[in-house]
């Protein structure tokens, strides 16, 4: 008989977000009329921006005319995309990254799990606690993981524990380690990483010749203008550094698809035989063989964002979702919790009030509020006690969720 995959065995019993669904549904069958709030899975609401919509339906129709029509694209993406992302994302913030460094993708989820097909399967690797789920399961399909403990780490991870004592920044690690993971803005916390604090990351990869994975889905939400985007406005990142970043929370491309890895031709990793490799190839590699590249139209909807009117629509929707994120703040702290993140950043984290776990913090908001957060343990051992609250609704949502919320807890 074909054997399995026992990897997947290690793996606790669903995805986080399919797990809260799950039990939304089964409230929901038991409640049919209660009108259930999500705030729960940081999915967008509002539609896409006008901009990215016409360039999709032009698209569209020059897929109906032979002289326009596309067949298989470039699976590192259309060059008039890369261009694009390289002028006003990277260049115009000061960072050296060619065109030809960025491959378009159908997302950074899936980005940031098969990067590690380039990668060895005797890397230490470090994550901070809590985390963006994706980074560790994907780890422990690969098999670079024991089991999972009691308090739900898996052996053989390095866990950076990020809490309100320190802040929510991790502290480099004093012992060495080959793969980081970093997200910033930060998926679940909401905190932010100061250029001092990036810095000393890439210091200690360059040191230790590790390699950071940056998770920039995020970064449309800075508005502080002393805070980094990219990890490449950092001297020496391009040595040690590959970003991740999607079209997704920035331009609502979370049903339509596409994001961007950026892999910079001088980073190496080292083989067995003790030679450098360097990673481009490996990837472009990877790329042509197991992947297809993401369909003409939609990466002519992502290069709107790029154009003038593109560019104040997709402020205008960021903007949105960050006076939500202000609204959730406001409101929470009103109803007496402690409450961080939610500037620069879609997500509020929240202190469970004394005595409540993640999990009875959920049920209770479930159901005497019928308002749907996530629970900080299901992003790690060290997100127990907290809540994530996401800032993507409607206006009317979240100013409905938070009057329940304050008549249940003030
Ligand atoms: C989340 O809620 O953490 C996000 O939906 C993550 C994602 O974009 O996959």
């Amino acid at each position: 008989m074909a054997t399995v995959n026992d990897n997947y065995l290690k793996l606790k019993a669903g995805y986080l977000f399919p797990e809260i669904a799950r039990r939304v549904n089964l409230f929901v069958e038991a409640n049919p009329d209660a009108k259930v709030i999500r705030l729960g899975i940081g999915d967008v609401t509002e539609p896409l921006p006008e901009a990215c919509r016409s360039a999709m339906v032009a698209a569209v129709e020059d897929m109906g005319d032979r002289n326009t029509f596309k067949g298989y694209g470039p699976e590192q993406g259309y060059g008039w995309l890369r261009e694009k992302i390289a002028a006003h994302d990277f260049q115009a913030r000061g960072c050296d990254i060619d065109a030809s460094e960025i491959f378009i993708s159908d997302g950074s989820k899936c980005d940031c799990g098969n990067i590690l097909d380039i990668f060895g399967d005797d890397n230490v690797i470090a994550v901070t606690d809590p985390v963006y789920p994706v980074y560790v399961d994907t780890n422990v399909m690969a098999g670079h993981t024991g089991d999972i403990n009691e308090k739900g780490e898996y052996e053989g991870f390095i866990y950076l524990p990020v809490t309100a004592e320190n802040n929510f920044t991790a502290e480099i690690p004093t012992e060495k380690v080959d793969l980081i993971y970093l997200c910033f803005p930060n998926n679940p916390t909401g905190a932010t990483a100061t250029k001092e604090h990036l810095t000393a990351w890439v210091n200690y990869a360059r040191a230790n010749g590790s390699i950071i994975f940056f998770d920039a889905a995020y970064e449309a939400y800075i508005t502080d203008p002393s805070l980094p985007h990219s990890i490449y406005e950092i001297e020496g990142a391009k040595e040690c550094a590959i970003e991740f970043r999607s079209f997704s929370k920035n331009a609502g491309f979370t049903g339509t698809r596409c994001a961007l890895t950026v892999v910079p031709k001088n980073l190496t990793g080292k083989a067995k035989d003790g030679s450098n490799v360097e990673l481009w190839k490996l990837w472009n590699r990877r790329q042509s063989t197991k992947f297809n590249g993401v369909s003409y139209i939609v990466q002519r909807g992502a290069e709107a964002v790029y154009s003038e009117e593109g560019q104040s629509q997709i402020k205008a929707l960021i903007s949105f979702y960050l006076e939500n994120a202000i609204i959730i703040r406001e409101k929470l702290t009103e109803a007496g919790l402690a409450v961080y993140g939610g500037v620069n950043a879609p997500y509020v984290w929240v202190k469970t009030p004394a005595g409540l776990t993640s999990w009875d913090f959920f049920d209770k908001l479930l159901q005497t509020c019928n308002v749907v957060g996530t629970p900080g343990s299901g992003f790690g051992a060290a997100g127990e006690g907290y809540f994530r609250i996401s800032a993507f609704n409607s206006r009317e949502n979240v100013n409905e969720a938070m009057r329940r919320i304050l008549d249940k807890f003030k």
